[in-house]
């Protein structure tokens, strides 16, 4: 089943023509346009702005994107045979499709949450097509779509190894955790089955990319936040700038994080905001909010006031740029793996996987998949690529809906900034 997708919810506009067989979903094409440079100025997205330029991009990037794949609508397949000519004009789509013979079979799309000025743009293009080449529609919940983005097949790697086979080990993947972070989520998901999701943990203010984003502001480090701390964390700890502190023993990482072990410290966990921790990489201390909390919810906009009241209070906090961010990011990471340790824990799941634009964060990556290793479930994170937002994730949240017929007639789609998983 080939499936194209259409992404509009934030500051990217993007689409992608996937190929969906069995348990597993190949990309044809991904074409993301994006707008990061525009809303740098202003460290955010300006939603005005962003729909005008995607009203400006949709069409071109959707073109783009059938283009790089020979993968035609049905219209052009239904067309008569073209009377014969000379020249260039002779490699007519109809040529072109009985060579390939590869039709659409669907269009997917993001009908939110997120922005409804730039969710519009998307929905309307979309059901425009599925209008005029006759297609069914299906509507992606975009954190639904970053979900999805696990069962893209991966042609790279993951942490040096080559990636398992997707549909053996899929098979009997589920109960699943799916810890989703983004500039706009923080959730822990359990997904019991393909669209069976429930929401067990979420973000009771800032979400953990958005926090990212305003320590970076903070910080003065521009935007999009976290690639920029997370650039200037791992200045704090490489062996090229900071050899004494890199020779240490990493303190807190995944397995002292799981066993508690390991850390000849007090861990900073047993009291939030305590100063008095010795001996561990930097100085800086901030919190790791609500960890110790019996639910699944997490909060980070006290986090980036600890951070600001920290420099506040800190004459030298320019020189330590690169401390502070390493200790921001620690506390993000730590948190997320420490909640979502205990939500597998309890829900007993055979697989944890990562999503969201956060999942783009090395860190994370590392202690989220050296924690699933600890606990012995399988262990699923997106190749960078599909991390963040993209249309090949919300193509393949399609193509399994469509494989249930979860179709919407083009009428009746609406763009819902606030829609629910
Ligand atoms: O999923 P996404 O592209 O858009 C939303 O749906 O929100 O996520 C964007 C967020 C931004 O807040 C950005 O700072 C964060 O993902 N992000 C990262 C990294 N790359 C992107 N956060 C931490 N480390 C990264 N490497
Ligand atoms: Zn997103």
């Amino acid at each position: 089943m080939i499936i194209l997708g259409v992404e509009t919810s934030c500051d990217e506009t993007a689409a992608s023509v996937v190929e969906g067989k069995g348990e597993s979903v190949k990309v044809l094409s991904n074409v993301v346009s994006s707008q990061i440079e525009i809303h740098k100025k202003y460290y955010g997205v300006v939603p005005e702005i962003a729909a005008r330029e995607h009203i400006l991009n949709i069409l071109p990037v959707i073109n783009e994107a059938l283009d790089k794949t020979k993968v035609n609508p049905p219209r052009l397949a239904r067309r008569e045979p073209p009377l014969p000519r000379r020249g260039i004009f002779s490699t007519t789509p109809k040529l072109l499709l009985q060579k390939e013979g590869r039709v659409l079979d669907a269009i997917a799309v993001t009908t939110g949450p997120g922005l409804i000025t730039s969710l519009i743009v998307g929905v309307e293009t979309a059901k425009t097509l599925a209008y005029v080449w006759n297609l069914p529609i299906v509507g992606v919940n975009h954190i639904e779509g970053h979900v999805y983005a696990n069962f893209i097949q991966s042609q790279g790697t993951v942490f040096g190894k080559p990636p398992p086979d997707p549909s053996l080990e899929r098979r009997g993947a589920f109960p699943a955790l799916i810890l989703t972070v983004s500039g706009g989520h923080t959730m822990l998901i359990l997904m019991k089955g393909h669209g069976k999701f429930q929401t067990i943990g979420d973000t009771r203010d800032d979400a953990a990319g958005e926090a990212f984003d305003k320590a970076a502001k903070l910080l003065g480090l521009g935007y999009p936040g976290g690639p920029a701390v997370s650039k200037m964390a791992a200045e704090f700890t490489s062996p090229q700038t900071h050899p004494v502190r890199a020779a240490r023993p990493p303190l807190l990482r995944g397995e002292s994080l799981l066993k508690g072990e390991g850390v000849s410290v007090p861990s900073p966990f047993q009291g939030e905001g305590q100063d008095e921790v010795k001996n561990r990489i930097g100085q800086v201390i901030l919190p790791r909010p609500m960890l110790n909390e019996p639910n699944f919810d997490f909060s980070f906009s006290g986090l980036k006031t600890a951070l600001l009241y920290k420099i506040q209070k800190d004459k030298d906090w320019q020189n330590k740029i690169p401390e502070y961010c390493y200790e921001f990011e620690r506390a993000i990471v730590e948190t997320l793996v420490g909640k979502a340790v205990k939500a597998a824990k309890k829900y007993q799941v055979k697989t944890m996987m990562l999503a969201g634009g956060v999942s783009a964060n090395l860190t994370l990556r590392e202690e989220f998949q050296n924690a699933a290793a600890k606990l012995g479930v399988a262990c699923h994170i997106p190749p960078l690529e599909y991390t963040t937002d993209n249309a090949a994730m919300i193509a393949a949240a399609g193509y399994f809906r469509a494989r249930r017929k979860s179709f919407t007639p083009w009428k009746k789609l609406k763009a819902d900034a606030n829609l629910e998983l």
